[in-house]
């Protein structure tokens, strides 16, 4: 198939043959052009009022742009009701490339092996590689899966290359804007945005969830006093399962649904008392009262002696930043959960596997070293030698909160969060000397050959840590704060996952080890 080029189109299809001809071809004239309802010309800027004017395709359209714009007037017949730019891979959609194949040739065996291109509603086509083994008798070598699918998922949509996040098609600067974390969390959950009377029930739902068994409390206190929160809440949540295991059928729906929300739930709930057990402060119960990320403040910094006043302006710095960590695709946490949920295993069990993955430095874990790397640093005059460490090959030191394995251009959470940063610190009043550090640092690193030619930019957790700092928030508790936000991503595609038929998850290795050797006995070994 042919791209329009001087208003003319050429699209080939193979014949039964496999032969490739042609099987429509198409004349454009102006008159296919499709127009806009209300007329607004397209490219004016001007919102021009003319009725039914023309949307002339504009230079700064890319030709598939015009193309699919072209192709789906002239296909109805009619002008479209409603003319949108579409993106290369919705435009290749509908063009149903996912009848394409890519034909793999043995040239060893002389087999050949038709792929099929599976292909999203956005997203570059994915080979089915299914059949490889079994037809041709090839396993595939991804090490730490750059380039493979493990799923297909409704849930979040990231472009790594344009720095797009999306959750269930709502770009994330519209969802930090606009929404809070438990409309959000409910739109990741059941794929829409809640109606008011499905936010409130929601909402009561996850209110009524928020109390812990005071065996759990129990369990905490058993903890060593400077236990990591981390390692607390895996171990709590592991454990849930020991509390409602009448209720761990992860074939009923129903099931499945409340303990997602046991879990939202109760997740500030336990890294609360988590840092309430290390300060050596009492428990501090939910209050049904406040809202979610309220209520996690007052139960994190609550003491009996006096009443807690939350702070309009951190409860809304931190229910941003649950927004930004909700989800994030197949990260290397969510594949854990999924990982382990595609054995059957409890909800709570793949959670706290989840957890468990985050809390590394190469993920969760670096807001963490983020905050600790800056008071290593200590000093703007210091950035330069780090910098220079960070790209020494013999030095283990990297510049945490740099580089993302999708985001080669920016992360779209980071340019948010960068902001909040700012207006959060103005806010509350404080001026932190850490964060003209990162400014600093930031600035060296992005005009620096080494992370310009690798596309090492700054990442959520570069300033996440930042603000947790400036809301009181001590550092070991940077990646439980993290693991709060997420675990609505985790249970929601835990959620997807149970919901579909799937396999359990198993992937192939290449051996490398040594061949077939005889067993000698210890007498015999020197
Ligand atoms: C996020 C991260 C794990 C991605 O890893 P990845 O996709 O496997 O990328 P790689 O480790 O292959 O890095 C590619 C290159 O950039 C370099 N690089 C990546 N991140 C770097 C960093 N933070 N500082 C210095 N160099 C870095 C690597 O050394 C490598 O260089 P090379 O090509 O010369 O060997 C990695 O960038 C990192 O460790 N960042 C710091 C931790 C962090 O902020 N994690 C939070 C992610 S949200």
């Amino acid at each position: 198939m042919t791209l329009p080029k001087n208003n003319q189109e050429t699209i080939r299809r193979r014949d039964s043959t496999g032969a490739l001809r042609v099987a429509e071809e198409w004349n454009w004239t102006a008159d296919h052009y499709p127009r806009r309802p209300g007329g607004a010309k397209e490219d004016s800027g001007s919102g021009s009022s003319a009725h039914g004017a023309l949307i002339s395709p504009t230079r700064s359209w890319k030709p598939f742009e015009q193309y699919a714009i072209l192709r789906s007037s002239v296909r109805r017949g009619t002008v479209p009701a409603c003319v949108v730019r579409i993106s290369r891979q919705r435009f290749l959609r509908r063009a149903q490339v996912t009848e394409r194949k890519l034909t793999l040739t043995d040239h060893e065996s002389g087999k050949t092996l038709d792929l099929p291109v599976v292909a999203g509603t956005e997203g570059d086509p994915t080979l089915d590689i299914s059949r490889l083994h079994s037809e041709l008798g090839y396993f595939t070598y991804d090490p730490g899966y750059g380039a493979t699918a493990s799923c297909k998922s409704d849930i979040t949509y990231i472009d790594g290359n344009e720095g797009i996040l999306r959750y269930r098609g709502y770009p994330i600067e519209q969802l930090a804007e606009n929404s809070s974390f438990l409309e959000v969390a409910y739109l990741l959950l059941y794929g829409e945005l809640p109606t008011s009377d499905q936010f409130a029930a929601f909402d009561r739902d996850i209110t009524y969830h928020t109390m812990v068994h005071e065996k759990v409390n129990n369990f905490i206190s058993g903890f060593h006093y400077n236990a990591h929160p981390m390692a607390i809440l895996s171990g709590v949540v592991g454990s849930m399962a020991a509390f409602y295991h009448d209720k761990l059928d992860v074939n009923d729906p129903e099931q499945r649904d409340l303990a997602a929300k046991r879990l939202i739930a109760k997740m500030p709930t336990i890294a609360a008392a988590a840092y309430r057990h290390y300060m050596g402060w009492p428990s501090a119960y939910p209050r049904n009262s406040l809202k979610y990320s309220e209520r996690f403040l007052h139960m994190m910094f609550s003491v009996p002696a006096e009443d807690y006043e939350v702070n309009p302006v951190a409860a809304k710095a931190l229910d941003l930043l649950f927004i930004l960590h909700a989800d994030h695709e197949q990260n290397a946490s969510t594949s854990t959960v999924r990982l382990v949920g595609s054995t059957g295993a409890n909800p709570y069990a793949c959670t706290a596997a989840g957890i468990a993955a985050l809390w590394g430095p190469a993920h969760g874990g670096a807001n963490e070293a983020v905050l600790n790397m800056l008071n290593e640093i200590g000093s703007v005059d210091q950035v330069g030698k780090y910098v220079e460490k960070a790209k020494d090959k013999n030095d283990p030191f990297r510049l945490m909160g740099f580089g993302h394995r999708v985001y080669k251009n920016f992360d779209p959470r980071a340019t948010i969060i960068r902001k909040a940063c700012h207006e959060v610190l103005d806010d509350l009043g404080q001026a932190d000397p850490l964060l003209d550090l990162a400014m600093e640092l930031e600035r060296i690193a992005l005009e620096d050959d080494y992370f310009v030619e690798r596309k090492l930019y700054p990442n959520v957790d570069f300033y996440s840590g930042i603000i947790y700092k400036a809301l009181g928030i001590p550092t070991s508790m940077f990646t439980a704060m993290f693991a709060i936000g997420r675990t609505v991503g985790w249970v929601s595609q835990w959620l997807e996952q149970s919901a579909t038929p799937h396999r359990i998850g198993r992937p192939r290795q290449v051996y490398t080890g040594a061949g077939e050797r005889d067993y000698v006995p210890i007498e015999r070994r020197n």
